[in-house]
């Protein structure tokens, strides 16, 4: 599949900090994108354009007729900074005030790395947007209970937690089990690190552990916290701070604080890199002891070290489907597939994850390739079925 040029790629330049930002529309379908917005120092175009066409896949592999939920385009935002800067802030208005006019009638956005969704609602009020996803209310049936029903499920907490922030990660978890059962794995004894406890991280450490699995080690932007019998999940998650760093005082003796790489190497059938772009290189990728790199995060493993891995055995899930769950988490809800309701959310979710990372693994086997050689090959079946149906930018 050559990959077409994006229909829309700008870059943004404060006039304040002289910062940058980015937005990708990779394609629009309906006359709609859809795709988050994140903040990272060191952010770059490329890192954008690939994310916003992840995206246009994590749409197509959702593609499901019967659904209300029908597919959108696919987008992304970013900013070069760290969210921790005291002018990350500002700068989060002025980005949004000036891709205004996209947010309005195209882009539909939401939290990724670095952002809360209750910051990007936030700043989106303060630039003068109704809401982040304002873009796709033309396309419902009934407005007023479309966004009504989104903001009831918002509300929802699961011991602690916005159900918002934990349907990603029932669903990287859900594709985790999946290739767990597939090779006849038990749960019991199968060990889980994890690089990021933030939205993602946290989430799928919460519902592996409560699947069975043991979390031995995570890493936050402060280091790798690690214990071979097991962590204390619920424990960490409750000590994180706004940006999913782990405050080190709720840390049991038996803890270990490690360097920041560490979980990479840590001794587990199962990898989750659920932080950065470009976390697994050609470099590192040998300190990999795992089995299954399950990819919550988007692009964590470069080609090169992707290949590297396959020859020795390594499987690699990959992003466009692993971590797909929240987005369509959010359009099952506001097209009304879903209530406001975590048993509903989650139900589907599994049901969801399980049939579409089984599809890509069976299409793996048959085609003798990698598991994202299989889901690009997915989205290459339903990419014109898409534009069948629904014409490019209608
Ligand atoms: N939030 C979503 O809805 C969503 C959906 C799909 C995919 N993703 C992807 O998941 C990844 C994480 O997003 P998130 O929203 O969970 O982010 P987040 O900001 O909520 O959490 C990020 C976590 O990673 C840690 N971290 C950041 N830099 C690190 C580094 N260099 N080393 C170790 N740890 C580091 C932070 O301390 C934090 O624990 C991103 O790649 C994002 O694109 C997010």
């Amino acid at each position: 599949m050559t990959t077409p040029a994006p229909l829309i790629s700008l870059t943004w330049t404060d006039h304040l900090t002289g910062r940058r930002g980015f937005l990708v529309v990779d394609r629009l379908v309906r006359g709609v994108a859809s795709g988050g917005l994140r903040m990272r120092e060191g952010c770059t175009l490329e890192e954008v354009t690939g994310l916003a066409r992840g995206m246009t896949m994590k749409e197509a592999l959702h593609y499901d007729p019967a659904s209300r939920y029908v597919p959108l385009g696919g987008a992304k935002g970013g900013i070069d900074c760290d969210p921790r800067d005291p002018e990350a802030y500002g700068l989060l208005v002025r980005y949004l005030r000036a891709v205004r006019p996209y947010v309005e009638s195209c882009w539909t956005t939401g939290e990724d790395l670095g952002l809360t969704q209750d910051l990007v609602d936030r700043a989106a009020a303060e630039a003068g947007l109704v809401s982040s996803v304002q873009a796709v209310y033309p396309l419902l049936d009934d407005e007023p209970a479309a966004r009504a029903r989104l903001a009831a499920a918002f509300a929802v907490e699961v011991d602690g937690i916005g159900l918002d922030e934990l349907a990603g990660g029932c669903g990287v978890a859900e594709a985790c089990l999946t290739a767990l059962d597939r090779t006849g794995t038990p749960r019991r004894g199968t060990r889980v690190a994890l690089q990021g406890l933030g939205t993602m991280g946290g989430a799928t450490a919460r519902f592996l552990a409560r699947a069975g699995l043991t979390v031995v080690a995570v890493a936050d932007v402060k280091g790798t916290i690690a214990n071979p019998s097991g962590l204390d999940v619920e424990a960490l998650l409750a000590a994180r701070d706004a940006h999913g760093t782990v405050d080190r005082a709720v840390l049991r003796t038996e803890d270990r604080e490690l360097p920041g790489d560490a979980w990479l190497s840590a001794d587990a059938e199962v990898l989750v890199p659920a932080a950065v772009s470009y976390a697994i290189d050609a470099t590192n990728q040998e300190h990999v002891r795992a089995r299954w790199i399950v990819e919550a995060a988007n692009m964590p493993v470069l080609p090169e070290a992707e290949t590297a891995l396959t020859a020795r055995g390594v499987c690699v899930l990959p992003d466009v489907v692993v971590n797909s769950g929240t987005n369509a988490w959010w359009w099952w809800t506001l097209f009304g597939d879903i209530g406001p309701d975590a048993e509903e959310a989650f139900g589907r979710l599994r049901r969801s994850m399980r049939a579409l990372t089984g599809l890509m693994l069976d299409r793996a086997a048959a085609d003798g390739t990698t598991p994202r050689a299989a889901a690009h090959a997915l989205v290459a079946d339903r990419l014109p079925v898409i534009a069948e149906r629904y014409g490019w930018y209608r």
